[in-house]
């Protein structure tokens, strides 16, 4: 069995797990975003798991943690059978997973188990298609407003290109109504802070309790055209949603960065810079793995930096190769995840992020980052010098 040496445990907490929690796993730090991407932290990561592989073999490698079961797996094909056999015996809902987001969405399906999370994995599937909302008309109608600013600026930072997102993302959950609402999304932001220290940090019932409040009113409204006019008891899960709509925002001022265009584009920027880079699963029974047993409650990761830009393997590790994504993948690229635990959010977040990369595309060219593409890209210091391109907006 591939049982890491304690030097090799020391260096995956501090090149993988630690700098993974310092940036922030619920919402971005920026200062630590800043020294990362500097340090050129997920280098060394990916380095780490190089070497884990060369040294142990292809077989899960479990870490030397008292009171915890945890396995690093190093195989693409391991990383396509646990997601394929989620949520059991993998179960998306992890001891450390809970504790994160009870801070604010303590009703999320991510966290659900049993006839409860089939319930909820179905309400999320069914609202979130983005056939539901006219993603395009509401994405062009933002970005019109932005692209004059940056015409008029010659630049776009992730200041600005962050507020119009947010105006986009409530118009499509929520409706019209809360287009203004920046209140939401800051109480939001201040929770996923809280949630980012998981346990260590006591939950504040206030905070959430006045969020939850003016989210429900929002949705009171079961307004035409968004998310909140579909069917079921929403309350529970728009938290997630907005949770979530931040990384879309990420993916897309990335992608924007790489000058990558439409659904394809955003895939790519997802692939290159993962924004759920630690994927979580706890057995709930003994699994086998390369003939070896390995025991119930095991914590399995999956750091997918490393299976995303592994030059070892894939002769496209650190280019934008939208190409990729019109033939069979490698199991192990999984930005969103896979199996039936996959994000069900996946379709609109390519909907949303293609019309706006196209949306902006049309009228404004940047100068973009260059290949070898960064392992890391810290999105809170892009500044995209723009010039115009043909189309004017009239
Ligand atoms: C770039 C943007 C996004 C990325 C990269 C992403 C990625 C992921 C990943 C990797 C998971 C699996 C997490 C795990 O196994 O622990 C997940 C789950 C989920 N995502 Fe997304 N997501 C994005 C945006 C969204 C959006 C905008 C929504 C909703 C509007 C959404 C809804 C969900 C839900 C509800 C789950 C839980 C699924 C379950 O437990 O079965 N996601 N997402």
């Amino acid at each position: 069995m591939a049982i890491s040496s304690r030097l090799d445990t020391a260096r995956v907490l501090a090149t993988v797990l630690l700098p993974t929690l310092a940036k922030g796993v619920i919402v971005r730090r920026p200062g630590v975003m800043a020294l990362a991407e500097k340090t050129r932290s997920d280098s060394a990561a990916i380095d780490t798991l190089r070497h884990l592989r060369d040294r142990y073999g292809p077989e899960p490698v479990r870490l030397r943690i008292t009171g915890r079961s945890v396995a690093v797996l190093v195989d693409p094909a391991d990383v396509g059978r646990l997601l394929a056999e989620s949520p059991a015996p993998f179960s998306l809902a992890t001891r450390e997973k809970k504790s994160a987001l009870e801070h604010f969405q303590p009703h999320g399906v991510l966290i659900s188990e049993g006839e409860e999370r089939r319930r909820l994995r179905e309400l999320n599937e069914g609202a979130l298609r983005p056939e539901n909302v006219p993603v395009e008309a509401v994405v062009r109608d933002e970005a019109d407003l932005l692209i004059r600013h940056v015409m008029s600026t010659g630049e776009l930072t992730w200041d600005g290109f962050a507020q119009t997102w947010w105006r986009i993302v409530r118009r499509i959950v929520l409706g019209d109504g809360a287009r203004g609402d920046d209140q939401l999304v800051d109480d939001l932001k201040a929770l996923r802070q809280n949630a980012n220290w998981a346990f260590l940090h006591p939950k504040r019932r206030g905070l959430r309790d006045r969020f939850q409040h003016r989210l429900d009113e929002h949705l009171r409204r079961r307004e035409d055209g968004s998310l909140a006019a579909q069917p079921g008891d929403l309350s529970g899960q728009v938290p997630h949603w907005l949770f979530a709509f931040d990384s879309a925002g990420i993916v897309t001022m990335r992608a924007l960065a790489i000058g990558a265009r439409g659904t394809r584009g955003v895939l790519e920027s997802a692939r290159l810079w993962p924004t759920t880079p630690v994927i979580l699963r706890e057995s709930t029974e003994p699994t086998r793995w390369h003939g070896t047993w390995l025991p119930k409650n095991t914590e399995f990761i999956v750091f997918s930096p490393f299976f995303h830009r592994d030059p070892e393997r894939l002769p496209y590790a650190d280019r934008y190769a939208p190409e990729i994504w019109d033939r069979p993948l490698d199991p192990a690229i999984v930005p969103f995840s896979g199996g039936p635990g996959v994000c069900p959010g996946r379709d609109l977040v390519l909907a949303t992020g293609g019309a706006m990369l196209d949306a902006l595309g049309e009228h404004l060219s940047f100068r973009v980052v260059d290949a070898p593409l960064p392992r890391t890209l810290n999105h809170f210091s892009l500044r995209l010098q723009a010039t115009r391109t043909g189309t004017r907006v009239s």
